[in-house]
C-alpha cells in the first residue's frame, strides 16, 4: 500500500481528484462510494469539469451499495445520493451510472445480478472506498469474507449510529439491511483508492493499515491488493506507528514506480 498524509481534507480531496482525473481523462469506469468522506473530492472533480479541464463522457460508473428498501428517489438512497454529490454535475451519461438495486423484492438476487453485470462489463479500474469507524468498506461489517461477492448485509449497530446523521439523526430511520459489494469483488479492481479524513478515522486506520489481516477488520483485506492508495490527513494518521517512514518513503519514491 502506498500511505499519503496530507495536511488537510482539501488537500487529501486534491490529491484524490488528480489520481481520478488521470482514469477519467482515459475513459475508465470508476468505483464509487457514497457517505461524507468523498464529497470534497467529488465537488474538485466538478469544479474542474465546470472549468473546462476534465471530461466523464466516456466513463462508466458502478456504486459499492445501496441500503434495501429505500425507493430509488429518496433522498438518502445511494442511487439518489451520487446523481445528487456527482454525476449529475458532470458529463457521465445517467444511463452508465450503476447501483445495486435495493428496490425488488428479491435483494439476494439483486446483489448476485449487480455482481455478474460488474464482471461483465470488464470491472472497475479504480474504486473509491471510505472506512466506517469499525473497519469496514462498502458495507463489509466486521466478520465478512475476506473474499465475499455482492450480497445482502446487515449492519452494524455502530454503523446504523453512524448513519443516522444523514436520517435526521433518527437511528430507526436508517435501513439495517443493504446490499453491498463483497471484498473479493472489491479486490477485482485494478486499483484501490482510500480516502480518510478526521480523528473519529484514527483508530480504524490504524487497525488496517498496520494490524493483522483479518475479518474482524474488513479494510485490511486492501493489504493484499497490489495497487492500494490511502489518502490520510494528520487527525486520520494520529496513530499510525510509521507515519514518518510513509512521509519518508513518498519523498524518496523511485521514478517511474507507482508506489
Ligand atoms: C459508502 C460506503 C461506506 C462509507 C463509510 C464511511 O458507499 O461504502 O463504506 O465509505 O461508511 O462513511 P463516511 O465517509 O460518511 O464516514
Amino acid at each position: 500500500m502506498e500511505i499519503v498524509i496530507a495536511d488537510t481534507p482539501d488537500a487529501v480531496a486534491g490529491i484524490a481528484a488528480d489520481i481520478l482525473a488521470g482514469y477519467a481523462r482515459k475513459g475508465a469506469t470508476l468505483g464509487l462510494a457514497t457517505g461524507s468522506t468523498p464529497l470534497k473530492t467529488y465537488q474538485e472533480l466538478i469544479r474542474r469539469h465546470q472549468a473546462g479541464e476534465l471530461s466523464f463522457a466516456h466513463c462508466h460508473a458502478y456504486l459499492l451499495d445501496e441500503y434495501v428498501g429505500l425507493s430509488r428517489e429518496h433522498e438518502q438512497s445511494y442511487y439518489r445520493t451520487i446523481r445528487t454529490e456527482l454525476t449529475d454535475h458532470i458529463d457521465i451519461a445517467d444511463e452508465n451510472v450503476h447501483s445495486p438495486d435495493g428496490t425488488t423484492g428479491n435483494p439476494m438476487q439483486a446483489a448476485r445480478d449487480y455482481d455478474a453485470l460488474i464482471a461483465a462489463s470488464g470491472g472497475v479500474d479504480v474504486q473509491v472506498l471510505g472506512i466506517g469507524t469499525d473497519g469496514h468498506i462498502g458495507f463489509n461489517e466486521p466478520g465478512s469474507s475476506l473474499s465475499s461477492r455482492t450480497r445482502l448485509k446487515t449492519l452494524h449497530p455502530q454503523t446504523v449510529t453512524d448513519n443516522a446523521r444523514f436520517f435526521g439523526g433518527d437511528e430507526d430511520a436508517v435501513p439495517f439491511h443493504v446490499i453491498t459489494q463483497g471484498l473479493g469483488t472489491i479486490m477485482e479492481a485494478g486499483h484501490l483508492l482510500m480516502i480518510v479524513t478526521g480523528a473519529a478515522k484514527a483508530e480504524a486506520v490504524a487497525a488496517f493499515v498496520e494490524g493483522p489481516v483479518a475479518a474482524i477488520c474488513p479494510a485490511s483485506i486492501l493489504q493484499f491488493h497490489q495497487r492500494a492508495t490511502v489518502i490520510v490527513d494528520q487527525d486520520a494518521a494520529a496513530q499510525l506507528q510509521h507515519s514518518e517512514y510513509y512521509r519518508y518513503a513518498l519523498d524518496h519514491k523511485p521514478e517511474g514506480q507507482d508506489f
